[in-house]
């Protein structure tokens, strides 16, 4: 694997399944992560499970649907850790569902 010691790494959907584990991933081997989630409780859950080692890394509560939100966040992120060298998009909706049996808006909702 390539070297991620002190690489500054922003993640959305560090909450969920991929996002935690990528998160995990990267903060064994060292690098610096900025992570983000539309859900606090679950970011916080994330944040809680990467063990003293990775210390209190960058976060915010962040929904991808809102540009300059995620604008914001990333410059902030890339501020405080004096630059960027990776992002993960890790943020998603899985419906489960025919795309003909859903609601419009939900449909919207998964592809935003
Ligand atoms: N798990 C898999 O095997 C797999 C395979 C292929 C693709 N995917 C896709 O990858 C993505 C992540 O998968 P997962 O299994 O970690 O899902 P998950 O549901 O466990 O996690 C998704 C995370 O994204 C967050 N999220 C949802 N909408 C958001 C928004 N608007 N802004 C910011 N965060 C938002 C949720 O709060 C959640 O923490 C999904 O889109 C999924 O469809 C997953």
């Amino acid at each position: 694997m390539a070297q991620i010691k002190g690489h500054r790494i922003f993640l959305t959907g560090a909450g969920g399944g991929m996002g935690r584990c990528i998160a995990a991933m990267f903060a064994k081997r060292g690098a610096t992560l900025g992570l983000t989630d539309s859900s606090e409780r679950d970011l916080g859950q994330t944040i809680a499970s990467l063990g003293a080692e990775a210390g209190i890394p960058w976060s915010r509560v962040l929904d991808v649907t809102d540009a300059s939100a995620v604008d914001a966040a990333v410059r902030g992120f890339a501020a405080e850790a004096g630059g960027l060298d990776l992002v993960v998009n890790a943020a998603g909706i899985l419906a489960v569902a025919k795309v003909v049996d859903m609601d419009p808006a939900e449909w919207r909702r998964v592809l935003e």
